[in-house]
């Protein structure tokens, strides 16, 4: 048996008092050491050597969440409601009353619930009961239980099951950590080592060319090496998973032949959609759905180009098309808004070098009037890009986006047909994760109403895809918020990208 330095501490310390069944703070008081990983690591060797035995116990702690806070200030939203009513006329205990009472909506609702719960029913309009002592002591049995949790997490063995279970169905009112906490007792083997074998001793970590030179390592003691032991985790710092997969995209395309290009995220409708023949009626244009701006109120653009887009929504111009018909408004067109997509980035940058064959991508900041909820947010990051040249041509596109995400790691890749108001062709882009499809982002050539107004009448492969649904599938996340909270504890276990 040979034991490293670690476990012959942890054996000197325990044998001072070989029947005691040791937790983990004697034990690092007792040894001295000042992270449990020690503790861990050679318990365990020792339980392997079968000198110590190492017993587990789980608990269940429960303690208020930030709503069980509010309600052991303020009172629980029944106490409260119940206080209400007993303090009216008995003709005035109704919906009526209550609904225009002090009480927010958001409470009335809920709390008509759980006083249906407690045994109170609603007649008419009236709200009645028979049997109020009953209810008045089930409402102190509960605000006592959230008071008894107000000095901090409690185990939940010595607590009402039926009242956890109730409360953890009221959302947001408790909380819950699981813990495991470890003893360690000698086992009779281990009550039998001698302290005096147990002294320190030298050990080689690591052998030097020197020791191989002069022959010292004959006969030396050497450390065992276990490289599955638990270490310390070092809590240095970390580029944010974001910031490294937009790195990781950006390397990708670099090295695909393309460059980046960048643009403002305050642009005017015409280049963020007039440019790209999305009529001057589109839904998407109000304002519930893309912010306008009041300072700046207004982007000028030049008149060359209102000129254009003017002739050709109206009627097609020299496009062939027909256009939208109606009337082009010029004001419209000038007005300030947060781009919606990055698309106005690419549209710009043919009319910028129209002569030019061009590929370019770029990775940026987007806008959108959306509820935040589990897959969206009002600001997200689009992956743009476009192929400008003479041989553009949809199998181009697809092959490109096929490779882009084959780098990515996900090689498989279908399109789909779809629509979009500046493309034609146009394609869905779905990568295959986990056997099913997922969509990615949107596809295609632009339109001669968006190319020609520009300068151009080579075709152009675009596309802009979703990178937060990217990143939700690189990092396994199911929601897109944890992306953006500030959780240290959290960004430093996601994996690196
Ligand atoms: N702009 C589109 C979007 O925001 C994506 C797209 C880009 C579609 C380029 C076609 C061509 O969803």
């Amino acid at each position: 048996m040979v034991l490293g330095n670690n476990e012959r501490t942890m054996l000197r310390a325990m044998i001072t008092e070989p029947q005691k069944v040791w937790n983990l703070e004697e034990i690092l008081t007792s040894t001295g050491w000042g992270d449990q990983v020690f503790v861990a690591g050679a318990g365990k060797s020792l339980e392997e050597e079968g000198l110590v035995d190492i017993e587990e116990v789980h608990r269940n702690f429960v303690s208020l969440g930030q709503e069980g806070l509010k309600a052991n200030q303020d009172g629980l939203l029944e106490s409260r409601l119940w206080e209400w009513i007993s303090l009216r006329d008995l003709e005035d205990r109704t919906m009526n009353a209550l609904m225009t009472s002090k009480f927010d909506r958001s409470e009335t609702g809920p709390g008509i619930g759980i006083l249906k719960g407690l045994g109170v029913s609603i007649d008419s309009g009236n709200l009645i009961f028979s049997d109020s002592k009953a209810i008045s002591k089930e409402i102190s049995r509960r605000s006592e239980f959230i008071n008894s949790l107000s000095e901090g997490p409690v185990d939940s063995s010595n607590l009402d099951d039926d009242l956890v279970a109730h409360f953890s169905s009221r959302s947001g009112l408790l909380e819950f950590e699981n813990s495991v906490s470890r003893t360690w007792k000698l086992t009779k083997k281990g009550c039998s080592v001698e302290y005096s074998e147990l002294s320190e001793v030298e050990m080689i970590g690591e052998l030097t060319p020197k020791m191989l030179q002069n022959n010292s390592w004959k006969g030396a003691e050497f450390k065992p090496f276990d490289v599955s032991a638990p270490v310390p985790i070092p809590s240095g710092g970390r580029r944010h998973p974001m910031q490294s997969l937009i790195e990781r995209i950006r390397s990708v395309f670099l090295e695909m032949g393309f460059s980046e290009i960048e643009g403002d995220y305050v642009q005017s409708a015409g280049w963020n959609m007039d440019a790209l023949y999305i009529p001057q009626s589109h839904p998407a244009r109000t304002m519930q759905d893309t912010f306008y701006l009041s300072d700046p109120e207004k982007v000028d653009v030049d008149e060359k180009y209102l000129d254009i887009w003017s002739k050709v929504h109206e009627y097609g111009h020299d496009t062939g098309s027909k256009g939208w018909g109606g009337y082009f408004n010029r004001d419209e067109a000038q007005k300030a808004l947060l781009r919606t997509h990055t698309t106005v980035n690419t549209v710009k940058h043919i009319a910028e070098n129209p002569g030019v064959p061009s590929r370019v991508f770029g990775i940026g900041r987007v806008f959108r009037q959306e509820t935040i909820d589990r897959t969206h947010m009002p600001e997200f990051h689009q992956i743009e890009g476009i192929i400008h040249e003479p041989e553009a041509s949809l199998p181009m596109l697809v092959t490109t986006l096929k490779t882009f995400y084959a780098k990515m790691g996900y090689p498989d890749v279908r399109v789909r047909p779809a629509y979009f108001p500046y493309t034609e062709p146009s394609a869905e882009v779905d990568i295959l994760w986990r056997g099913e499809w997922l969509e990615l982002g949107g596809s295609g050539i632009f339109r001669p109403e968006v190319t020609e107004p520009i300068g151009t009448e080579w075709p152009v492969c675009a596309w802009g895809m979703g990178l937060e649904r990217l990143a939700m599938l690189v990092l396994g996340l199911d929601d897109i918020r944890q992306l953006y909270q500030p959780d240290l504890e959290r960004l430093r276990k996601m994996p690196l990208i």
